[in-house]
């Protein structure tokens, strides 16, 4: 085997490679349990991609064949109905591991100085993962996949002078057609896959360039070198250490993954829409259209957003900022330290405002606005949807968050950091 490696190693870098990516990458000592999901969303990527391969297989893009395939994947193709499902669990799966991937970089300061890059390939990586989830729902060609596309391509026509045209440029129709099936197809099989894995590999190298941040947010590189390992001294290699960390994670998501699969596929019309089990239909619009749950937050920061000069594309411009801004986040935060551990009341109270905000719009995006009726007489907005009032308020507060970061990191009672992380 050595003899095999040495003659690899003398035409390729195949050690050098694993040795400066994971084999010999140091590590902090005290990564926690929020540490699991970069690993746990490359594993889903390439679960994405396998069973992707295998769908593929047997799918048809074409607007008269499209639905029928899935059908015939479901029923009769060996094994099909399990690839299918895995891909469209492990769709929302994704999202759930990529929210929660996020929540620690904002928890722990992980986008701050040095690791701007790493935090903006992470954001690329976010928007190229929205898109290929948009592109990959139209493709059952069930009621939500037609209408869905048709609201969101909609919404580029609202952008003035160019946006009739951009948006029959999207479709290449006039309407969602098998035109536009076959597009999507090879954004969402070809195009995006591709970007999504150059984004990931631009995204580690970044990172294992600064080194990795950690939940007390200490800087290893800085510290003094051990004089026994030659090693920072709260530094570890990944390998064996967080290989056998990250493989625990790994068989936790896969069981969890399990009772999503087998037992709770459609997840209450969560992760498949019972609409889109009714084949598209261009004559015949569902009553409550509504995107799959994690773009609702924004949809719903869209529909809050009033017409304002007769047009609509003020709620556009809501949404797209509402997803640019965390590209701004590490010039944002002038907080002395990185981490949550050591920030005051004022970080803290915060973020659970920006969480809050972000599930509410989320629950408020599924939903039709008339969920919680309408103010009565005597009360401030009467006749108003209060679903529409409330959604208005949590925009305001989702984006003060990011927008009085400068101020309110500075004011924060911060606790001094420490030299060495917390460790038992
Ligand atoms: C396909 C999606 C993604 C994959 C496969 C991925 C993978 C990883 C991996 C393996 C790590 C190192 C292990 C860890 O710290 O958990 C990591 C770190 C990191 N990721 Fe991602 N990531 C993805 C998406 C994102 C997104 C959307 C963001 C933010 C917008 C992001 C921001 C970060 C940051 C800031 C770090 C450094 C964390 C630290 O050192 O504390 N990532 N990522």
């Amino acid at each position: 085997m050595s003899k095999i490696l040495t003659w690899i190693d003398d035409r390729f870098p195949l050690t050098a490679l694993w040795n400066s990516q994971w084999g010999k990458y140091v590590a902090p000592k005290n990564f926690n349990f929020w540490y699991y999901f970069g690993s746990l969303a490359a594993f889903v990527l390439v679960l994405q991609i396998v069973t992707g391969i295998w769908l593929t297989m047997n799918y048809k893009p074409d607007a008269s064949k499209a639905f029928e395939s899935v059908e015939y994947i479901m029923r009769d193709v060996q094994w099909g109905w399990l690839i299918r499902y895995m891909h469209s669990s492990g769709a929302s799966m994704f999202f759930v591991v990529v929210y929660l991937h996020m929540f620690r970089g904002l928890m722990y300061g992980s986008y701050r100085k040095p690791r701007e890059l790493t935090w903006i390939f992470g954001c690329l990586i976010y928007l190229a993962l929205m898109a290929e989830a948009f592109f990959g729902y139209l493709l059952p060609w069930g009621q939500m996949s037609y209408w869905g596309a048709q609201v969101i391509v909609n919404l580029f026509s609202t952008i003035p002078v160019i946006g009739e045209d951009l948006a029959l440029w999207i479709r290449g129709d006039y309407t969602i057609s098998d035109i536009t099936l076959n597009r999507f197809f090879a954004f969402h099989v070809v195009a995006l896959p591709l970007v999504l894995i150059a984004l990931v590999a631009a995204h580690l190298m970044a990172l294992h360039e600064t080194g990795s941040n950690n939940p007390d947010g200490v800087e290893i590189k800085k510290q003094p070198k051990d004089p026994r390992t030659g090693l920072p001294l709260d530094g570890i290699y990944s390998h064996p250490y967080y290989t056998v960390k990250d493989i625990v994670g790994v068989i936790v998501f896969l069981a969890v993954f399990s009772i999503v699969v087998f037992f709770l596929p459609e997840m209450g019309g969560y992760f498949l829409e019972a609409n889109n089990f009714i084949p598209a239909d261009p004559l015949k619009t569902p009553e409550h259209i509504a995107p799959v749950w994690y773009f609702t937050p924004y949809y719903a920061m869209l529909r809050a957003v009033p017409s304002f000069l007769d047009t609509q594309v003020w709620g556009v411009l809501v949404m797209g900022a509402s997803v640019l801004i965390f590209f701004a986040m590490p010039w944002l935060d002038k907080s002395p330290v990185k981490s949550i551990r050591y920030r005051g009341g004022l970080y803290k109270g915060w973020l659970i405002a920006f969480v809050i905000s972000f599930l509410i719009l989320g629950y408020l995006g599924v939903v039709p606005v008339t969920v919680w009726g309408q103010f009565a007489e005597g009360f401030p907005f009467y006749g108003a949807d209060k679903a529409t009032v409330v959604a208005r308020v949590l925009t305001v507060v989702y984006f003060l968050f990011f927008l009085l970061m400068p101020w309110y990191t500075v004011r924060d009672k911060t606790k001094p950091q420490p030299d060495r992380v917390t460790w038992k």
